[in-house]
């Protein structure tokens, strides 16, 4: 469905320019909910917002790649055609719903405005399925809500209407980033089980970008560990969290609190600073934080690799051996 190779983004701040994403490579199935997590400036954001055509450029530059999506490159469409694609085939979620919604139009204008535009229906057609989809991602008295503003609706419920957008075109493949961050754990695991549930009805292909393993062990097929704009680890869900082969991907699940991977389950800090992009270490950006790097981890920057005697599709980039590494510490 997504197939993306070789994306590189590029950022000025003040007269230097840094590489944020460096050739950035996965592919998405039909049907698949990938999960990406890294922490904070890793370009979860950044590279999202490129295949979406809504890097503000500048500062950012898409740098190069590819981002096929249905056939079409997405980094090489018109702007025209790109704004067709959101709110249609491409259904996007951000964290923040009360900036991502306008403030002065109704709940039932906003949710209506993407199906008049892209499915040409008519306004009352329009308001209509507004409130099947209220109804659809649990709010109640949907009929009743149409005309209320942002204010009217709690955080919650507010993530929700932008969740109703974002599907309201069934959209083929749907970009949420950080979409429960700013809400509390109850609320969290309601929209989780509420994705859920839509992807299932919907046959929705989903990438879910957060900070949270315990989201991704909730919600994901596939895991993709991001450090410093690259893949240190990538896999199925169950062999990433089984056998992680990337040592940030173990301090990211070591820094879970203990036990279950409950949504909400926030990172603790990993020791160490995360990179400057603008001052990178030579070799594995994570290396200087890594308690099992080698001396080539300092020199030479690896290559994603499948994880032998792993399942097909678990890569990782590493030139340390973990499991080996693991065992031999005291
Ligand atoms: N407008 C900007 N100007 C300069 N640099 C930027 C800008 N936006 C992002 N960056 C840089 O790009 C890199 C990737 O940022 P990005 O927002 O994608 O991180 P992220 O993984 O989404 O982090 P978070 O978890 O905090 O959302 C960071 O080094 C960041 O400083
Ligand atoms: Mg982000």
């Amino acid at each position: 469905m997504l197939e993306i190779s070789d994306l590189a983004v590029g950022f000025s701040r003040e007269g230097r320019f840094a590489r944020v994403i460096h050739d950035l490579s996965y592919s998405v199935e039909r049907g698949e909910t990938l999960g990406i997590v890294g922490e904070s400036g890793s370009g979860k954001s950044v590279h999202a917002l490129a295949l979406l055509g809504l890097l503000p450029q500048p500062p950012g530059k898409v740098l190069g790649g590819r981002a096929l999506f249905e056939g079409e490159d997405l980094l090489a469409l018109p702007e025209s055609r790109l704004r067709d694609l959101r709110g249609g085939r491409i259904g996007v979620v951000f964290q923040d719903p009360m900036t991502a919604l306008n403030p002065v139009l109704t709940i039932g204008r906003q949710i209506a405005e993407p199906l008049i535009r892209h499915k040409g229906l008519s306004m009352r057609q329009a308001l209509d399925r507004a409130a099947e989809l209220l109804d659809l991602v649990g709010i109640r008295d949907a009929r009743r809500r149409l005309p209320q503003f942002p204010h009217e609706f709690s955080g919650g419920m507010r993530q929700r209407v932008m969740i109703a957008i974002a599907i309201s075109c069934e959209p083929a493949l749907l970009i949420a980033d950080e979409p429960t961050t700013a809400l509390d754990v109850t609320v969290q695991g309601q929209i989780l089980d509420l994705m859920a549930g839509l992807r299932e009805r919907l046959g929705m292909t989903m990438i879910w970008i957060t900070h949270d393993m315990g989201v991704v062990a909730g919600i994901a097929d596939t895991i993709q560990v991001m450090y410093a704009g690259r893949i240190m680890e990538r896999g199925p869900v169950e062999a990433v969290f089984a056998s992680p082969r990337s040592a940030y991907t173990w301090g990211l699940l070591q820094s879970l609190p203990h036990g279950a991977h409950p949504p909400g389950g926030r990172l603790r800090q990993i020791p160490g600073q995360p990179p400057d992009m603008f001052n990178l270490p030579p070799g594995d950006p994570f290396a200087p934080r890594n308690p099992f790097a080698t001396e080539r981890c300092f020199k030479e920057a690896p290559p994603l690799r499948q994880v032998p005697g792993s399942v097909p599709g678990h890569v990782v980039a590493a030139w340390y051996d973990l499991p080996a590494a693991l065992q031999a510490a005291p």
